[in-house]
């Protein structure tokens, strides 16, 4: 099996997690627990977004929430934009990273941002060029519904690369392929992924799954294959977009560090802390959380008479 040494997983439980969650998280809590995240070892984590209250109410704090976080050293902290006001509110507290999201397809894109593609675009265009003019830092663009989408079904792979080729175009600085709702199956995954890193080989590419059909693991496998390094998963494997039907959450940040680590490719992550402070989201938010080695412990924890049965 052909497969790095070493990979990045990004949380962005804070932001695609608590995005999804209806009771609002007081601000104290998420500060909480992205300063708790931040001491285990990410390179980069999206502790919130900048888009519209009334859209998203859980996200109404997204400047307090960057203004109390600790700044660990080796980590860029990332926000979530929509649009040109998103971007200028995020730049405003002096985040490291900006991503600006927009769908693959149509619907979704009308359903999520209120808006065609082809102005998501010009917004993307936007907010790269505001970015660089305000102390140059990079803006990461997400294509969401990479792999299908919830009102359409199949999204051809010509017109994701074609999307992809556009934003590397106005400079983004890397991109993210999302599947928003969990509709990505791992030989989908290698495909779309090796014809990308065969147009695009020195392109920083991150891939971001949702665990509806419980495929996300073998989805990670697949893009681990195709040589994708940058992997984006939910602390308690909380999450989805408030604006697609049957959403559910991310991979699970502990459940893929401990799978990756379980396969000997290093993530310089603590993952003890990491289900320390799994077990503290779930006090915050009150139930428990969708994560695997939350329930199951990890593989390594097997206590000897556990063997007898
Ligand atoms: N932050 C704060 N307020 C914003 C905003 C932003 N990024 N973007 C727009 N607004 C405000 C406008 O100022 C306006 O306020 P007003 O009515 O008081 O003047 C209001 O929202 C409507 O603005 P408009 O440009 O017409 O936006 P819209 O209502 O069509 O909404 C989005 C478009 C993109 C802003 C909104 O749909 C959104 O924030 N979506 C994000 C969805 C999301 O988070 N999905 C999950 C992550 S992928
Ligand atoms: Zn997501």
């Amino acid at each position: 099996m052909r497969l790095p040494t070493a990979v990045n997983v990004f949380d962005v439980g804070c932001r695609d997690g608590f995005q999804m969650e209806k009771q609002f998280i007081p601000t104290s809590e998420k500060v909480a627990i992205v300063n708790r995240l931040a001491r285990l070892g990410f390179r980069k984590m999206e502790i919130t977004s900048f888009v519209s209250p009334r859209a998203v109410p859980q996200m109404q704090d997204a400047a307090l929430v960057v203004a109390g976080a600790e700044r660990v050293a080796g980590v860029t902290y990332a926000a979530l934009v929509p649009n040109m006001k998103g971007a200028q509110r995020a730049l405003e507290t002096g985040v490291d990273e900006l991503n600006v999201v927009f769908s693959v397809s149509e619907s979704h894109n009308r359903a999520n941002l209120r808006m065609p593609v082809a102005d998501s675009l010009k917004n993307v265009a936007d907010v790269i060029s505001l970015a660089r003019d305000q102390g140059g830092k990079p803006v990461n663009v997400s294509l969401a519904t990479s792999f299908g989408c919830p009102f359409e079904g199949e999204v051809p792979r010509e017109r994701v690369l074609k999307l992809a080729r556009e934003a590397l175009a106005m400079g983004a600085a890397s991109l993210s392929f999302a599947d928003t709702t969990g509709m990505a199956n791992p030989r989908q995954v290698y495909e779309l992924l090796g014809s990308f890193r065969d147009q695009f080989p020195d392109v920083q590419v991150t891939l971001h799954f949702h665990n509806t059909r419980a495929m996300g693991m073998a989805n990670i496998l697949a893009g681990l294959q195709a040589g994708v390094t940058n992997f984006d998963a939910a602390l308690g494997g909380l999450g989805g977009c408030p604006f697609a039907p049957g959403a559910s959450g991310n991979v699970a940040t502990e459940d893929v560090v401990h799978m990756l680590e379980e396969m000997g490719i290093s993530t310089g992550i603590d993952l003890d802390g990491l289900l320390e402070t799994a077990r503290y989201l779930e006090k915050v938010i009150g139930r428990t959380l969708p994560g695997q080695i939350m329930k199951a412990g990890k593989v390594k924890d097997l206590h000897p008479l556990a063997c007898e049965q």
